[in-house]
Parts: C-alpha cells; sequence; structure tokens
C-alpha cells in the first residue's frame, strides 16, 4: 500500500473514527478512501488544486458529495468561511452526538479543543490562553532563539561532507518539537523518548496501526509527565495549569490538553518551516530580505501563512439547526468543511491572489482559522516563524535548493513536504 494512501486512510480514520465507533459502520470502509470526498486536499505543489478556485468563482459554498450517509459541503469563499467559523450559535463542533458517546472530551487529539463545544470548550481553553498571552511567551523567546541557533549548527555540521543537508530533520522538525518541548515545561530527559513518539506520530510509512499507536503512547506519556508534576509542578504549561488549576483539571485531561497542543504544534509549524523555506528559495529577493530588512520579517511571514495555508480545512461544522448559507439551506446532519486554502486565495480579497508577494497589504488571513476556534498557539508560531527564517537568511546567505522535485504530501490535512535537501552554499554547488 503506497504511504499516501496509509496517510489518507490515517487521517480519515481520526477524522470518522468516533462517529463511526457505536453505529456500526464498517471501518473497513475507510480502506478505499473514495476520491470525491478527498480531493480538495490536492496540491498542484504549492497551490490548491484548480479546481477549488473554479469551484469558489461559481459557487463558494457547494455541495461536494455524500459519505456515510452525510451531505458534506465545502465552502471556499472568504466570506462565506468566516461567516461559518464565527457562529457558534449555529455550528457545532461537537462530534460526539453523531456517535452517541459521553465522557472526556479531550480526547488525545487537537481535537480535544476542536471537536468540543461551549462550556466545555470555554472551560478548557481558558486553561490555556494565559499560557499563551505575549507575556508568558517572552519567556519563551530566548529559549526559541538558542534552539534555533543550535539547530542550525547541526544543518553546518551534517553539510560538512557533501555541502547538502536536508532541512526537515535538522531544522523544520526539531525547532517547533524542542519549543513545545519547553512550552510544556518537560525535563531534558524525557525528551528523546517523546521525540521518537513525535516522529512515529506523524511517520506515516508505520502505517495507521503506528501512527495511532504512538497517539496513545503521545498522551499516556503526557499524562504521566503531568502525574509526575503534580507533586513537583516544573515551569512550563502543564506546571503552571496544576499551580493555577490543579483542582479543576484531572491527569487524564490535562494529560489530552498538553496532547492536543502537541498536535496542533508540531507538524503545523515543522510544515511551515518545511514548505515556508522552499517558498523563499523559490524567491531568493524575499528569502535574502528576511535575513538583512527586519521590517520585512513580519510581512513575509504573514504571506506566507496565507499562501501556505498548511492547515487546510478547518475542523468539520455540523450545523445546530437548518441553516441558509450560500444561497443553500443546510440541514442537521450535514457537514460542513472550510476549505481554508482556497479562501485565502478568494479573488474577492485582491489582486491576484495566487501569488506569493509579501509587498501586498497586510490583511488577516484565515491560516490560524477565525472565531472562537482560531488557533490558540498563533502567536508561539510567528514568534517560531520570525525567529526561525531570518536566522536561517542570515547563516546561509547562498542557500538554493538541491533538488527540483520536492517530494509534497499528497493528501493530507495539514500540507507537507517529505524532505528539502539544500546546498548551503552556491560555491558547493559549482564544485
Ligand atoms: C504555523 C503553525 C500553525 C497553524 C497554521 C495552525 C493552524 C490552526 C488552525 C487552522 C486551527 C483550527 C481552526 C478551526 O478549525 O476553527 C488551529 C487550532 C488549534 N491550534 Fe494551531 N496552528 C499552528 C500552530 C499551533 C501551535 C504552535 C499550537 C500550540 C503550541 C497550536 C495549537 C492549536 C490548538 C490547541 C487548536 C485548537 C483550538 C480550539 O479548538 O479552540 N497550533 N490551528
Amino acid at each position: 500500500m503506497s504511504r499516501v494512501t496509509t496517510y489518507l486512510k490515517t487521517t480519515a480514520r481520526r477524522m470518522v473514527m468516533s462517529r463511526v465507533g457505536k453505529n456500526g459502520i464498517d471501518l473497513s470502509q475507510l480502506e478505499k478512501v473514495p476520491d470525491h470526498l478527498v480531493w480538495p486536499l490536492h496540491r498542484d505543489g504549492f497551490d490548491p488544486t484548480p479546481r477549488i478556485a473554479e469551484i469558489r468563482e461559481r459557487e463558494p459554498v457547494h455541495k461536494l458529495t455524500s459519505f456515510l450517509g452525510m451531505n458534506i459541503w465545502m465552502v471556499t469563499g472568504e466570506r462565506e468561511v468566516r461567516e461559518v467559523l464565527a457562529d457558534t450559535g449555529s455550528y457545532s463542533n461537537d462530534i460526539r452526538p453523531f456517535v452517541g458517546r459521553k465522557g472526556s472530551t479531550t480526547d488525545g487529539d487537537i481535537g480535544g479543543l476542536g471537536f468540543t463545544d461551549p462550556p466545555e470548550h470555554t472551560r478548557l481553553r481558558k486553561l490555556l490562553t494565559p499560557e499563551f498571552t505575549m507575556r508568558r511567551l517572552e519567556r519563551l523567546r530566548p529559549r526559541i532563539a538558542d534552539i534555533v541557533e543550535r539547530q542550525l549548527d547541526e544543518v553546518e555540521r551534517q553539510a560538512a561532507a557533501t555541502g547538502v543537508v536536508d532541512l526537515v530533520p535538522t531544522f523544520a522538525f526539531p525547532i517547533p518539537f524542542l519549543v513545545i518541548c519547553e512550552l510544556l515545561g518537560l525535563p531534558d530527559e524525557d525528551r528523546d523518548t517523546f521525540r521518537q513518539l513525535g516522529s512515529a506520530r506523524f511517520d506515516v510509512s508505520y502505517g495507521g496501526t503506528g501512527a495511532f499507536g504512538a497517539v496513545s503512547d503521545s498522551r499516556k506519556f503526557l499524562m504521566e509527565a503531568t502525574r509526575k508534576q503534580r507533586s513537583d509542578p516544573g515551569e512550563g504549561l502543564i506546571g503552571q495549569i496544576i499551580r493555577e488549576h490543579g483542582d479543576e483539571i484531572n491527569d487524564f485531561d490535562l494529560g489530552g490538553l498538553a496532547d492536543g497542543v502537541f498536535t496542533g504544534g508540531l507538524e503545523t509549524s515543522a510544515s511551515m518551516l518545511a514548505l515556508g523555506t522552499a517558498v523563499l528559495l523559490d524567491h531568493p529577493d524575499d528569502y535574502a530580505r528576511v535575513g538583512n530588512d527586519p521590517s520585512a520579517v513580519a510581512r513575509t511571514i504573514e504571506e506566507l501563512l496565507r499562501y501556505l495555508t498548511v492547515v487546510q480545512i478547518a475542523f468539520p461544522r455540523f450545523p445546530k439547526h437548518e441553516v441558509e448559507l450560500g444561497g443553500h439551506r443546510i440541514g442537521t446532519g450535514d457537514v460542513i468543511v472550510c476549505q481554508l486554502a482556497g479562501a485565502n486565495r478568494d479573488g474577492r480579497l485582491g489582486q491576484m491572489m495566487d501569488a506569493f508577494d509579501p509587498s501586498r497589504p497586510m490583511s488577516t488571513h484565515l491560516a490560524f482559522g477565525h472565531g472562537f476556534h482560531r488557533c490558540v498557539g498563533a502567536e508561539l508560531a510567528r514568534m517560531e516563524l520570525r525567529t526561525a527564517f531570518p536566522a536561517l537568511a542570515r547563516r546561509f546567505p547562498d542557500l538554493s535548493l538541491a533538488t527540483d522535485q520536492l517530494d509534497y504530501r499528497q493528501l493530507s490535512i495539514v500540507y507537507g513536504v517529505e524532505s528539502v535537501p539544500v546546498r548551503l552554499t552556491r560555491a558547493a554547488a559549482a564544485v
């Protein structure tokens, strides 16, 4: 079975697993995920598949298909996406009514928050948000700078023999991984074990079982870390929540919340660093500017976030009552999928939205979502990206891609690339 199919099965199962559990729908149906369901995840290099734009021009709210008895609607218009994501009165994120499942809301995935409605969502999110204020995040800024410099040393070390190095295992993956360890407050001695879980989880070559095993292992690991910190709370997010709200949350839920942060923050930021480097190397003037001109950094990174929109779709939304959206009447029992990558390229937003252009007037984008479930880690992600890209461009001003064919992930909710081989110097390329 190809890695793509395995990955697809894994992500599709993640999306619907809880939903189908007790309804008796045979999971083996997902052995072959129908293309009419998943084609909006296809990309053409950095771009969403052209079909998305065609549909958006015609019908920003479009009935994609019916699957497992549900009508699935795809929203690609920017205005319409914001309308859905902002309206928790009309749309629910809670998948449990579909499965009749009760119990803990934090089921060990980013979905811990993303698949939850108020008041549970409000309660859990309130525990997290103080850890993501700029004041708390400032504590991490020097650590992030240090982590980035050390990884750049590693890039240099690994390139010493041939001049070529893959930036995914040396730069894109370890930076967000180590930053999340700092954020959560995991002791140094536990990080290697945790790193292996992180790699297994996102390495689709392990297949669905491997990935799911790693999911529950990482949650178990974080529950154990939480249990240890109960008696001796550390400096990070886990310790801080225990200190301030320890009696409001048990180890299972706090471990799940931490695991949600881990899932939400690792693959997304790693993809931004990997793909973002590839985009910048395609635009050498912008790459140089990010290294030389501090005033260009924020807008270049916002444009990278918009242009790449690595989280291609938002969590599914379920209408709580019949709604009218984009001229369609959509009923309860239907599912709405907001296609963020397409919405961020909506022609109603400006000129040539398919181009990467950091000089365009800065406006808000949907790469972090919108509304109540908007990414809790957005400012942390920005801090990482605004530290890592300038440092890379300063250290290796002559960096260039060592391939003309990147190995993009074919079908995944978080778009990415398997490797980014680069040459550190142009001179080395000529040798
Ligand atoms: C560039 C990196 C990132 C991108 C593009 C990104 C994008 C997103 C998007 C699109 C959503 C969902 C919005 C929705 O369905 O309404 C989300 C939610 C979330 N993200 Fe991020 N994210 C990034 C980094 C992070 C980081 C660094 C963390 C934590 C360390 C994080 C934690 C979360 C959590 C916990 C949620 C669920 C929020 C909720 O449901 O209330 N993300 N993110």
